[in-house]
């Protein structure tokens, strides 16, 4: 008997350690459950929102990419694995043997071999247990019950990306699960309209009466270039028509056409939705928000300190890299962007291929993702540790124009202020210095938005209108003079980007990125620290 007692203390003892090896800061379960409630509560009667796993990806032969959940399903339900669906009911079902239940979780069953090539599973015990479901299945159930969607008045999902891969080794893979549920909702025989031919549909249902006439030679010209939409019959006959009268009721047939539901699924509530939902963050998630911004600022001091002008451009991300991994954040929120000179100018540069960084000013767009939150964070900086004259030039100018743009994010201020504040000031100051020849002259050289939101996604849902308290959003204006632009050739290659993650409160703006130095001066001083990697030398193996 004593020893059953110590065996099974032990038993405890030892699963207890094994959990205390694992992180334990992630978001409980109630915050997963407290999000479903929300969105039930904004479903409409006698409806249901599916919202679908992702599946895992092929990288090559027998390897697959690291998996990444999707980021609406693990914020509504907390689970880390492919392949699994979630069913959220406006009202409670019930089962046949009697159960009630107002959600229903389907994950991969638990198997012993495929945990022993790759890691423990939850299962159904476990995603009752761990994510707080009352009613779970396995995967393989959904593709095999009589699920019946038809029955509901709406049915909510998001649009599928249908890059699916189709594994037949085992049932209720992603790939199974979204075909069974287009199977039993009808969704294969609905005629889903092209995202373009409704583009044109809805630029034509809102065109006022008097520029009808104008709208339907623009497209006619317009699309030239894409043949294939003149092929749709309204689309055709519009800008066919011959008089304005035959073109309203076009117009009126039109606005008829999109207002008409093809079935009971709809694709518009719930991204609407959980965008509202994702937009603002809870306590909990701004502090895991908080701790990737950290992170990342730590990583961009630490490469500040450690930089030299022999290093390659994926050194340069490995020590970014390090930093984050240092402090267990899992993953990059995206792929890291280090680009030295002219290959700053390339916005999403990802190859980070140069050898040698030199002279240039090396511009890093990087974000550790912690516990599903990621950061998004740039900083450039001169590899040699001191700005030449045309770097600090540019460089000041678009810091200037990204405190102007800090500066309006306060709660009740638009999406849009912090853009059209950085443009004035970059437009100003680039027509200051010769580049372009007035403030109102066209140019490329700012080419993309401010501002965006930061969550789970780098680039985090939202309605982007006016601010709330609790967003976090990027401020992050940038100048790009690739070689051969038509200005002064001492500008040539450099690429200026300053990006900062902004808590919105009722105080103003916080800057939960400011730890990494941002001026000229600041950066400079940082950057003649010494670093521990000055001291890591490799053996050579040439
Ligand atoms: N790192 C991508 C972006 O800044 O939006
Ligand atoms: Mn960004
Ligand atoms: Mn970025």
């Amino acid at each position: 008997m004593k020893l059953k007692l110590l065996v099974l203390l032990l038993t405890i003892s030892c699963t207890n350690l094994l959990k205390s090896q694992t992180p334990t800061d992630y978001l409980p379960k109630e915050f997963h459950k407290k999000r479903r409630e929300i969105l039930r509560s904004k479903m409409p009667s006698n409806s249901v929102a599916v919202v679908f796993a992702n599946p895992l990806r092929n990288r090559a032969n027998d390897v697959d990419y690291v998996f990444h959940q999707d980021p609406n399903f693990y914020y509504l339900t907390g689970f880390r694995e492919p392949n699994a669906v979630v069913l959220i009911f406006s009202e409670n079902q019930t089962d046949a043997n009697g159960n009630s239940y107002n959600e229903i979780i389907y994950v991969p069953k638990r198997d012993p071999r495929s945990e022993m090539w790759n890691g423990k599973r939850l299962g159904v015990a476990g995603a009752k247990e761990e994510l707080g479901f009352t009613m779970a299945k396995t995967s393989e159930e959904f593709t095999m019950e009589s699920l019946d969607f038809k029955k509901f008045d709406n049915v909510h999902i998001v649009k599928f990306s249908d890059d699916y891969r189709n594994n037949s080794r085992d049932k209720g893979e992603t790939y199974d699960l979204v075909n069974a549920f287009k199977n039993k909702s009808g969704y294969h025989s609905m005629k889903i309209k092209n995202p373009n031919v409704q583009y044109i549909h809805k630029a034509i249902a809102n065109v006022p009466d008097a520029r009808l006439e104008e709208l339907a030679k623009n497209l006619s010209k317009s699309l030239e270039i894409y043949p294939e939409y003149k092929k749709d019959p309204l689309i055709n006959e519009y800008i066919s028509a011959d008089s304005d009268i035959l073109r309203k009721e076009l117009k009126q047939k039109i606005k008829l056409s999109l207002n008409k539901r093809e079935s009971n699924i709809d694709f518009k509530l719930l991204p609407e939705v959980l965008a509202e939902m994702r937009e603002v963050k809870t306590p909990e998630e701004l502090k895991l928000l908080t701790k990737a911004i950290r992170i990342s600022a730590v990583g961009q001091i630490e490469v500040m300190k450690a930089m030299q002008p022999e290093m390659s451009e994926t050194e340069i991300q490995g020590i970014h890299e390090f930093v984050y991994k240092k402090y267990g954040a899992e993953y990059e929120g995206y792929p890291s962007i280090v680009g030295a000179g002219n290959n700053g100018c390339i916005l999403h540069y990802i190859e980070n291929n140069k050898t040698k960084v030199g002279k240039d000013l090396v511009l890093m767009d990087l974000g550790a993702e912690y516990r599903g939150y990621t950061a998004d964070v740039t900083r450039t900086i001169p590899a040699n540790g001191k700005f030449s004259p045309e770097q600090r030039a540019i460089y000041e100018l678009v810091l200037e124009a990204q405190d102007a743009g800090i500066e309006v994010c306060k709660p009740g201020n638009q999406f849009w202020q912090p853009g059209q504040e950085t443009k004035n000031i970059i437009n100003e100051g680039l027509a200051a210095l010769g580049i372009i020849s007035s403030p109102s002259a066209k140019h490329n050289y700012f080419p993309h938005g401010t501002s965006h939101h930061i969550g789970l996604d780098v680039h985090d849902p939202g309605t982007y209108g006016a601010f709330k308290e609790n967003m976090v959003i990027t401020v992050e204006p940038g100048i790009y003079i690739p070689e051969g632009s038509p200005c002064d050739k001492k500008w040539w290659g450099i690429a200026v980007r300053i990006e900062d993650d902004i808590l919105i409160t009722k105080n103003g703006p916080v800057n939960l990125s400011g730890e990494a130095p941002r001026t000229v001066e600041n950066i400079e001083k940082m950057m003649a620290k010494k670093s521990i990697l000055n001291d890591f030398v490799l053996p050579n193996l040439d």
